[in-house]
């Protein structure tokens, strides 16, 4: 079986880094080397509380950002999963053989039965059946995501398994690719992952302004002893620090400690703060020359649609025969 590789990001807002070190900068380096379907996963964004009127700037806003990241769309598809009825109908099939049990452990569905007690729908707990779907509706086998992620990788292989063995080999076994960071942890709340559900001095946006990225590193959550090494479990959020210098900047954790022995929280957090403005500089320039583009823009995700409905099709067919509704 030939490779594909599936990913794909709820428009829910702006991208922070945690989304780009813990899983788009696999997506770029895959594409070199495998064709690539990148989804704006629309549908899954709604099963929380959100504003109609925003949501269609944020699903604009997203692709702007996956082309400005440097998607390349002579390489890979880019398409909307609203645009495409075949995710919904194959999570549906899915579904009617996903147990219950199996949906109810998922760590994701627990947080989000806690955080949104008053929207408890059922898209909350279908969730990852979807986002089976959207993998296997392409046969996609390599599935570039965070950490958070890894339940749901594993509930699609289950899944896939069992509608193997209840209607023959169809699917095939998923890879999750891992960062070397998958877990990016928030800059106020070092022991948990970065996320834009925790507030906004929580993540450092991709379209951060260079004053706010300033400030947001400045006043990141760090211990008092001001020694700069890796330490997750007594120095949390200055180990979250060093990881993301790494990243940005290739040293390794080792020559950043010794460049910065003696120097400081301070030296240390304001050279951080000027090496993720000038990494974020291209993708900010870029971002705001395509946002004069929309027709070109738009252009993009119809051609991927295009490409990504035969094979979306195709595997639906093979689905309802197996199943006998064709
Ligand atoms: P989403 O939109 O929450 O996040 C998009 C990607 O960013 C990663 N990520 C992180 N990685 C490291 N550290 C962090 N702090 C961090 N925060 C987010 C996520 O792991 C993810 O890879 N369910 C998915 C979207 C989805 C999907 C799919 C992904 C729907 N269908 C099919 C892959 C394949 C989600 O909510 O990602």
């Amino acid at each position: 079986m030939s490779n594909l590789v599936f990913s794909g990001i709820q428009p829910s807002g702006q991208l922070h880094i945690g989304n780009y070190l813990g899983a788009i900068i696999n997506w770029l380096e895959l594409q070199e080397k495998y064709p690539c379907i990148f989804a704006i996963v629309d549908y899954h964004s709604i099963s929380v509380p959100f504003n109609p009127q925003e949501k269609r700037q944020e699903i604009k806003e997203l692709a702007l950002d996956f082309l400005a990241l440097g998607i390349n769309p002579k390489k890979s598809q880019i398409i909307i999963q609203s645009h495409l009825p075949e995710h919904l109908e194959l999570a549906w099939i899915l579904g009617t053989i996903t147990p219950l049990s199996w949906l109810e452990r998922i760590p994701t569905f627990k947080s989000k039965k806690q955080q949104h007690q008053q929207y408890l729908n059922l898209g909350l707990l279908s969730y990852p059946v979807l986002m089976s779907a959207d993998i296997l509706l392409y046969k996609a086998n390599l599935v570039p995501v965070g950490e958070d992620q890894l339940p749901h990788i594993e509930l699609t292989n289950q899944i896939a398994k069992r509608f193997n063995q209840m209607f023959g080999k169809t699917f095939p076994e998923i890879k999750p690719i891992l960062t070397v960071q998958s877990r990016i942890m928030g800059l106020n709340r070092p022991n948990d992952k970065m996320s834009k559900s925790l507030g906004k001095s929580n993540y450092l946006a991709l379209t951060d302004l260079p004053k706010t990225i300033r400030q947001k590193i400045k006043s990141a959550t760090t211990d008092s002893d001001n020694q700069i090494k890796l330490d997750w479990e007594k120095k949390p959020g200055i180990s979250n620090l060093l990881s993301i210098y790494h990243l940005f900047t290739k040293k390794t954790i080792d020559q950043i400690c010794q460049q910065y022995q003696n120097k400081g929280y301070a030296q240390f957090k304001s050279d951080l703060a000027e090496i993720i403005i000038e990494q974020l500089s291209p993708f900010q320039n870029k971002r705001q020359r395509l946002s004069n583009k929309p027709g070109y823009i738009n252009k993009i995700i119809s051609n991927g649609e295009k490409k990504a409905k035969k094979i979306a099709q195709a595997t639906l067919r093979e689905v309802k025969q197996k199943i006998g509704l064709l």
